[in-house]
Order: C-alpha cells, then structure tokens, then sequence
C-alpha cells in the first residue's frame, strides 16, 4: 500500500517510514523540515516538502501520488511550549491537521492513522489507562490532540472515512542498528538527556521532584519502544478497511518506570554515571502515566517486542552515543 507519511522526517514519523519499507508498504514522505531531518528519511523513498497548511501544496501531492492510507506524525510535541504558546499548538496541531483532512477529503482518500498521546487523559483518576477512560486535557498539546480525535470521530460517523488513533506513552529508544534515532532541537525528553549527561555533552540531569507520592518519590511513565509503536501503526490497516471504523487504542508496555529508574539503566548500559541535581516538580507532570494495551494486544495481535527498560535504553544508547550531536554527526 501507499502511505503518505506527514511528518516522516520526525522521530516517529521517520521510524514508522522504515518499518513500512520492512513489511512491504510504499512510504512517501511529507514534511516541511522544521524539526524533521533529511538523513532521518530512506535513499530511494520520495519526499515532498510542503506545508500542513497549504491546501494547494496538498493537493499537489495528492495527485501526483496515489495514496491509499494517511499516516499523521507532522505536529509541534513541546508541552511547557504548549503552554506559553498556545496558539502555535492550536494552529499546528489542530488547524493544519484539519487542512489535511479537507485536502484528503477532495482527493477522496479515506483512511488515516493519528498519532495522538496520553496528555489527552491529563491526571487520570486511576490507572493503568484504558482506553474509555475520561479525557481532561491539562495543556494545549493535549488539548489540540484531543480536539483532532474529536474531529475524527465525527469524520467517521458522517461517512466513508475510516481512522485509528493512537495515544503513545513515552515513545523511546531508536532504530536497533543505530541507523537513526531521536534528535529534537530543544532536547526535554528524559533518556536523551540522561545519555548526553552521562556522556558529558549535556549539562547535569536535572531531576523534576523527588517528592511525588510514588516508591521512589520520581515520577511514574510507560516507555516504549519507537519501532514497537510503529508495528502498531501497520497492524491496524485491515482494519480501515472497514468505512466509518474510529478506533482508538493506548499503546504502552504496561510497565511503571520512575525517572531514578531511567537513570540507573542509563547507568548500567554505558558504564558511565549520570550527573544529576535535584529540581522542583515541572509544572504540568502527572505523578504517573502507564497504559493498559490489551485492547491493542487484542484487536491487532500488537506485542511489544522491547518489554524492558534496559533493551529500550540500550538502543538509544547506541544512537547517541555514536551520534552524540544527532544528525549533525551523519
Ligand atoms: N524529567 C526529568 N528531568 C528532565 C526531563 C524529564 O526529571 O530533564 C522527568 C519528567 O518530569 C517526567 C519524566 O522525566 O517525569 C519523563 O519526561 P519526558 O519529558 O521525557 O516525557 P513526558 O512524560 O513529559 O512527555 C511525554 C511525551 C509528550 C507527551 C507526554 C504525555 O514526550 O509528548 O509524554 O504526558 F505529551
């Protein structure tokens, strides 16, 4: 099948592109390489720079190519950002996506897979998350997620359209043979900068709270593996073959993991230690977030191939170590 990847130069996008190479697909790259990396995309797999937001550029895209499924990783992912910036989120995250969807709508292409996350439940009320639990966003960025999922469904009820959305956890690790990997520019993500402490080329580790009502008093998230979430987003295809199909699922491993956790498998992995100070709780952290995927498990046969922290930290040291400055170093 051909995909239109939006986003594929990204950290997700840019996985899922090779796992669709690795099963068979045609990937074909949208992106407008703000964040995204040209050495992130494949020799040999096309890309077209364009915007989200411009109807014209999608539409010439659209014709030139005849896609069958589009797959959506093309948003903003900073939510301190999303914050102090909401209309960047709210006119990235959700109006382009919305101009996407009017662009498929025109050229009659009927299915799509959205990478949304779990910022869309907030401070949920009990966990492991399913995926009925309530949503209450607690930032933009979860908030244009959700707002998109919402705009989906009602896409799906009113005709043809078919969708999955997806709500990751904490996306991690890199491709398992170092070819590419995670390389955001501002760097927040905790593995990432964990490794760069340890490596010296990053300041100390900062840690957000020691005070959170969890076992070792750091905050509680589900890491999984880039490559696991991006079998999920193949997995699913048969089932948009169903019109009017709005399908939605929590991908996680299902395991807790604290941040003094990530740090000592850090540790372990590299043989280096992790420089850290201790910092107050960042605004806006949930004290913790881990999915239940057994709908995923389930309805796509999806099982995470890197169930341990350890095999998911081991990859993302092999990128940055050997890449310490990203994709400036390839
Ligand atoms: N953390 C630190 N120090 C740092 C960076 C992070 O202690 O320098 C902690 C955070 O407080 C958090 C954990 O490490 O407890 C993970 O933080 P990340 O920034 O790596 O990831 P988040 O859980 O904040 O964010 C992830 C995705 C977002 C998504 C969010 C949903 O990266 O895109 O989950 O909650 F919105």
């Amino acid at each position: 099948m051909k995909v239109l990847v939006a986003g594929g130069a990204g950290y997700i996008g840019s996985h899922c592109v090779r796992q669709l190479l690795a099963a068979g697909h045609e990937p074909v790259v949208l992106d407008n390489f703000v964040y995204g990396h040209r050495a992130a995309v494949p020799a040999g797999v096309r890309v077209h720079e364009a915007s989200l937001a411009d109807p014209a550029a999608l539409d010439r895209v659209f014709a030139a190519e005849k896609i069958g499924v589009v797959m959506h990783f093309a948003a903003y992912c900073y939510v301190g950002e999303s914050v102090a910036e909401p209309l960047k989120y709210y006119l990235n995250n959700a109006a382009a996506t919305y101009t996407l969807l009017d662009a498929m709508r025109r050229n009659e292409v009927k299915k799509f897979v959205f990478s949304s996350t779990c910022a869309t439940f907030g401070v949920p009320a009990k966990l492991p998350l399913t995926e009925d639990m309530p949503q209450a966003p607690i930032n933009p960025y979860g908030q244009t997620k959700l707002d998109v999922e919402n705009a989906l469904r009602a896409l799906a009820r009113a005709g043809e359209f078919s969708f999955a959305a997806f709500r990751y956890f904490n996306a991690a690790g890199a491709a398992e043979d170092g070819s590419i990997g995670e390389d955001h520019e501002p760097e927040t993500h905790l593995i990432p900068l964990a490794i760069g402490a340890a490596l010296g080329h990053r300041p100390p580790l900062q840690i957000f709270g020691t005070d959170y009502p969890t076992p070792d008093g750091t905050c509680l998230r589900d890491y999984v593996h880039i490559d696991d979430l991006s079998r999920a987003h193949i997995a699913v295809f048969d089932r948009l073959a169903q019109p009017g199909a709005a399908l939605f699922y929590n991908l996680g491993t299902g395991a807790p993991t604290s941040v003094r956790e990530i740090i000592a498998a850090v540790e372990k992995i590299s043989g280096l230690s992790v420089p850290v100070k201790f910092g107050p709780r960042r605004a806006g952290d949930p004290p913790a977030l881990f999915a239940d995927s057994t709908k995923a498990q389930t309805e796509l046969g999806w099982k995470p191939k890197f169930q341990t922290i350890g095999s998911i930290v081991e990859t993302a040291w092999r990128w940055h170590s050997a890449h310490p400055q990203g994709y400036a170093d390839r």
